[in-house]
C-alpha cells in the first residue's frame, strides 16, 4: 500500500482495537437509528434487493474509514480501468471482461484492436439461435453439461435457482467430477436418442472434462449403434471453449461450437455461453434478463457514490472481517432452496480470486486474505452446524440470504422459514446472558452450558422474489465484492498459479499409476516421498486382486 492508504489502514486497526470491549448489543442500544444507517437497498424498483449489514460488529467510524481506504486505493477507478480493457491480470497479460460480456450492444470496447462487445453480441445471437432451435424441435429432452470449475458451477447455479420459477424446456444435469460414478449415474438414467452433451471448457485442456466427453461419446455410439466416428454422433454435442480446434484435436467432434474469450477468467464465466444449457431450458429472453440484472450492478458499482455502493461496502466489510478482526473463515447460508449451489459457487469464486499470498510486486501479502468459504441451507443448516457458529471457539462471519416472495403456494411454510433466518441473525449477534435464563435455570453449571456469548456478526440479504434479474444482480454483487477484497490485499485476483501443481502432477502419477511411464521430473518429484510410493503400490495391489 501507498504511504497515505497505510495510514488509513493504521486508523482502520486501531478502530478494531478501540471496538474489542464493546458488543454488537452495546452499538444497537446506543444508535437506534443502526439498521438504518447500515443497509442499503440495490434497486427500489420491484426487484428490491435490501442489504443490512447492521450486525456487522462496525460503527460509523469504522465505515467512513473502510470506504476513505477505498478512495485512497481508488477501488471504483481501478474497476472502470478493468471494464475498460485495461490488462489488470497482470501475471497473464490479460484483460479482464466479464463485465463485457453482458455489456450493451450500443456500447463499444477495443481491446487489441478488436471491438469485444461487437464479438459477443454476435455469439449471443448465435446462442439465441441455436437456443431457440433446440426448444422448438424437441428431439433433445436431456442435456447433459460437461464442464469442470467455472465451466460448472455458474450454469448449475442458474438451472437450481430459476427451475422453480422458470418452465424448463429440457432436464439438464451437470457433470464435473472424473470421478466415474458421476457419469455412470447419469448415463444410466438416459436415453441416447434424446440426449444433448455440451462440453464446456475454456481451455479444452482439462483432464476431468476430456476424460467425461470421452465417456459420453462411447456410451452414445453404443447406445445409438453406430461408429465411434459417425458423423451423426456429431449433432449430440456442442463445444463451448476459446480453443474449438482442441476439441477436434481430442476427438469432441460437434456440429455446434460456441466461444469465450481469454478475457473471461473461468470462474467469472456465468454471463458467457458457458451457461448455455440453462439458456436451452429456460429460453435466452429469461437469460436476457440475467444479463440485464448483471449489468444493472455493473453499472451500480461504476457510478455509485462509495457510500450507497453495494459491493464496494459488502467487500470492505469482508476486508474487515478477515483481515482486521482475523476470522478465517465465512458462511453463506441461503434460505432458498433454489440457492443450494451458491455456496459451492462462491468457493471458486472467492477463494480460487483470492486465495494469494503474493502481491502485485511479488512481495508477501501484508495481510490475511481469503477466508475459508463454506455454508448450506437454512433450515437445514441449523440442524448440522449451527451449533458451532453459535457457541463455537471461532467466531465466523454468516451471510444469510433470503427471499420474501416463495415461487410456491406454501405460504405457512415459508414464513417458517424466513421467521428462523430473522432468528438466526440475531440470536448471533445478541446471544443470551446469564441473566436472561437464571430465573428458569436455576444450576449455575448448567446455565453456563446455555449461555450464548452473541456478538458473531452477519449480513442478511433480503430479496423480494427470485427473478433471472435478481439472480444476475446477486452474482454481479458477489463477482466485484470479490474484486474489492482483491485490491485491497493487494494481489492479481484474476490467476489461479496455485491449482497448477496438483494438476501436473496429477498427470505424472497417473501414468506412474497405470504402468505406463516411469515419473517425470517435476519441483515435486525430487521431494523423498515413501507416502505416496506406499499408496500407489497399495493401490495398484488392490487393482490386481
Ligand atoms: O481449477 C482451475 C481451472 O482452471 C478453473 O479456473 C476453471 O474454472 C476450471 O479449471 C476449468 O477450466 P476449463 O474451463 O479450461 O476446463
Amino acid at each position: 500500500m501507498a504511504e497515505e492508504s497505510l495510514k488509513v489502514w493504521q486508523r482502520v486497526l486501531a478502530h478494531a482495537k478501540r471496538l474489542s470491549d464493546t458488543s454488537l448489543r452495546i452499538l444497537f442500544s446506543q444508535d437506534l437509528t443502526r439498521s438504518v444507517k447500515f443497509s442499503r437497498s440495490l434497486w427500489d424498483s420491484k426487484d428490491e434487493i435490501y442489504v443490512d449489514f447492521s450486525k456487522q460488529l462496525i460503527d460509523d467510524q469504522v465505515l467512513d474509514e473502510l470506504l476513505a481506504l477505498a478512495k485512497d486505493l481508488q477501488i471504483t477507478e481501478q474497476f472502470n480501468e478493468m471494464r475498460n480493457g485495461v490488462k489488470i491480470n497482470w501475471s497473464e497479460q490479460q484483460a479482464v471482461l466479464h463485465t463485457a460480456l453482458r455489456a450493451d450492444n450500443k456500447q463499444t470496447l477495443i481491446v487489441d484492436g478488436v471491438d469485444v462487445i461487437a464479438q459477443v453480441h454476435t455469439e449471443l445471437d448465435s446462442l439465441r439461435k441455436f437456443a431457440n432451435s433446440i426448444r422448438t424441435d424437441k428431439k433433445f429432452k436431456k442435456i447433459v453439461s460437461i464442464g469442470i470449475g467455472g465451466s460448472d458451477l455458474g450454469p448449475a447455479l442458474i438451472f437450481d435457482a430459476l427451475s422453480p420459477n422458470y418452465e424448463t424446456a429440457v432436464e439438464c444435469t451437470f457433470i464435473g467430477n472424473i470421478d466415474a460414478h458421476e457419469i455412470e449415474s447419469v448415463l444410466k438414467k438416459s436415453d441416447a436418442s434424446e440426449t444433448l452433451f455440451i462440453v464446456c471448457s475454456k481451455s479444452f485442456n482439462t483432464v476431468e472434462t476430456l476424460a467425461n466427453a470421452k465417456i459420453a461419446r462411447s456410451w452414445l455410439a453404443e447406445k445409438l449403434g453406430v461408429d465411434r466416428n459417425d458423423k451423426t454422433l456429431a449433432d449430440h454435442f456442442v463445444v463451448v471453449s476459446a480453443h474449438p480446434e482442441r476439441a477436434i484435436k481430442a476427438g469432441v467432434i460437434a456440429a455446434n461450437s460456441f466461444n469465450i474469450w481469454p478475457w473471461v477468467g473461468g470462474r467469472f464465466s456465468i454471463s458467457s455461453a458457458m451457461s448455455l444449457a440453462p439458456i436451452i431450458a429456460f429460453g435466452p429472453d429469461v437469460f436476457d434478463e440475467f444479463l440485464a440484472g448483471m449489468r444493472a450492478v455493473d453499472d451500480h458499482m461504476q457510478n455509485s457514490t462509495p457510500e450507497n455502493n453495494v459491493p464496494l461496502i459488502l467487500g470492505l466489510i469482508d476486508v474487515w472481517n478477515f483481515s482486521v478482526l482475523g476470522h478465517t473463515s465465512q458462511a453463506f447460508i441461503p434460505y432458498a432452496f433454489q440457492l443450494r449451489s451458491l455456496a459451492n459457487y462462491l468457493q471458486q469464486l472467492i477463494m480460487e480470486s483470492n486465495g494469494k499470498s503474493v502481491q502485485v510486486d511479488g512481495s508477501a501479502t501484508a495481510m490475511r486474505t481469503s477466508p475459508v468459504v463454506w455454508g448450506g441451507v437454512g433450515t437445514n443448516a441449523q440442524h448440522a452446524f449451527f451449533q458451532m457458529l453459535h457457541q463455537g471457539t471461532d467466531v465466523v462471519p454468516v451471510e444469510f440470504i433470503g427471499f420474501s416472495q416463495p415461487v410456491h403456494e406454501q405460504h405457512e411454510a415459508h414464513d417458517a422459514l424466513i421467521a428462523n433466518m430473522f432468528a438466526q441473525s440475531k440470536a448471533l449477534a445478541f446471544g443470551r446472558t446469564i441473566e436472561e435464563i437464571s430465573l428458569e435455570q436455576p444450576s449455575e453449571k448448567i446455565i453456563n452450558h446455555r449461555v450464548m456469548a452473541g456478538n458473531r456478526p452477519s449480513t442478511t440479504v433480503l430479496a423480494r422474489v427470485m427473478t433471472a434479474r435478481t439472480l444476475g444482480a446477486l452474482i454481479a454483487m458477489y463477482e466485484h465484492r470479490v474484486f474489492v477484497q482483491g485490491v485491497v490485499f493487494g494481489i492479481n485476483s484474476f490467476d489461479q498459479w496455485g491449482v497448477e501443481l496438483g494438476k501436473s502432477l496429477a498427470s505424472e502419477l497417473s501414468n506412474e499409476i497405470s504402468g505406463s511411464s516411469v515419473p517425470s521430473q517435476t519441483s515435486a518429484k525430487d521431494q523423498p516421498d515413501g507416502s505416496t510410493q506406499r499408496l500407489i503400490d497399495l493401490y495398484r495391489q488392490h487393482r490386481k486382486n
